[in-house]
């Protein structure tokens, strides 16, 4: 188990269950301890429109039957929706709403779902407000009577601060149909679990540590209410941003080891938050597992532990020391993405966020000296030596 930081005690039987539900050897004639990879998209029908299970590839398929029954128990959900992309699954939770409707979303959150609802969805009729979600009342002050999402990220990318989950979600509950989405990429089922806090609908982009290889893209919607596990079902097939069979068993194979990758991503984040607080070459540290994370108790009632996702600002806070030190990384890979078992790094501000307006960038703190890590699953003392030979290159900037 993961080191004892006080958080709250983690269900384990979530390991087993990511190894065996929807993973049923009974299930196949040929009772398979290791789903088969059902690559047909069309199903014979015994007559018209009499069909078994399956009918067409969009609609449903066995290999993605099985990853949706494993995503939804991982998650203490009833229902999981497998989608293309994490954004397609945004794409088919926002389709839910109409022209009209308003989004409370948070402001501090993944470019690409900024982009979507600034350039996508505002252009679809839909009104959106940006709020500092942190303090539950700008959300409430933001509420409208033609609101019906309330969307969130905890922690935020990439400046890791919390949103309490549950009071966004009662505030939520004490509205007439306004449902609320967490997105929780960051943090994987294994570390937190917002349908146990009242959220409808929790979403992942399981490229990241669901995954956990970088070698999928691919998003998931799970959640509890059958009215909406309706909707989604329709949009799914209706919109049509479905996962290919062969990556849906990639995913499912790769959930069977979330329990262990996560411990250690948590285990080397903090060894690397830990070593990076102390460095004369950062100014400031961001992990929410450190006592100076201004929301370390909210962390220790919501989650069951961390990820291997942290932010620091280089000393001198500007782009000439940032590249300096991206130039000197020998274990780290400067690239986009997080979650996977190799350790990455980047630089927000010119990469993942680039597409946040410039003033909204600069209020967040996102600036050219911020920069994101994704700690992956190598011996913590190499990459604390790596971070180290590369900071220390930057001293000349001084
Ligand atoms: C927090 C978060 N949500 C959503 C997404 C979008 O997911 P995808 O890249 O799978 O479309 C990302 C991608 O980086 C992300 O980090």
């Amino acid at each position: 188990m993961a080191e004892d930081l006080g958080f709250l005690k983690n269900d384990i039987t979530l390991a087993t269950r990511a190894i065996h539900v929807g993973n049923e050897p009974e299930q196949w004639t040929s009772m398979a301890v290791v789903p088969p990879i059902s690559m047909a998209t069309t199903f014979k029908q015994d007559g018209p429109a009499d069909f078994k299970k399956y009918e067409y590839g969009r609609s449903g398929n066995p290999t993605r039957e099985c990853l949706e029954k494993c995503l939804a128990s991982v998650e203490n959900a009833k229902y999981g929706f497998a989608f293309a992309s994490g954004l397609a699954a945004t794409t088919a939770i926002t389709h839910i709403l109409s022209a009209g409707d308003h989004i409370v979303s948070m402001d501090d959150l993944y470019g690409g779902t900024n982009r979507y609802f600034r350039q996508v969805a505002s252009r679809m009729g839909m009104e959106i407000s940006f709020v500092d979600a942190v303090d539950v009342n700008n959300v409430k002050a933001a509420i409208k009577p033609n609101t019906k999402m309330i969307w969130i990220e905890s922690p935020t990318n990439p400046t890791l601060k919390l949103v309490d989950i549950a009071s966004v979600t009662s505030l939520a509950k004490s509205h007439k149909n306004i449902f609320t989405v967490v997105d929780n990429t960051f943090m994987s089922s294994y570390f937190q679990r917002p349908l146990d806090f009242g959220a409808d609908l929790v979403m992942h982009s399981l490229t990241k540590y669901m995954n956990g290889h970088s070698d999928v893209i691919m998003g998931a919607v799970c959640t509890n209410r059958e009215d909406l596990r309706d909707q989604l079902r329709f949009l799914q097939n209706a919109i049509g941003p479905v996962p290919s069979p062969f990556d849906c068993y990639l995913v499912n194979r790769s959930l069977k080891t979330l329990a262990v990758r996560m411990e250690q991503h948590m285990k080397n984040g903090i060894a690397v938050a830990r070593f990076l607080e102390k460095h004369p070459c950062v100014d400031k540290v961001i992990h929410p597992a450190l006592p100076s994370h201004p929301q370390h108790e909210l962390a220790k009632r919501q989650c069951y532990g961390h990820s291997g996702m942290l932010s620091f600002y280089i000393k001198g806070n500007n782009l000439e020391a940032s590249k300096k030190f991206f130039k000197q990384l020998k274990v780290f890979t400067l690239a986009e993405s997080l979650g996977g078992f190799e350790s990455l790094c980047e630089l927000p501000s010119l990469m993942t966020h680039a597409s946040v307006p410039a003033e909204d960038r600069a209020k967040l703190g996102i600036t050219d000296g911020l920069i994101r890590i994704s700690c992956g699953l190598e011996s913590s003392e190499d990459l604390i030596k790596d971070l180290d030979q590369a900071l220390n290159s930057i001293v000349s900037f001084d």
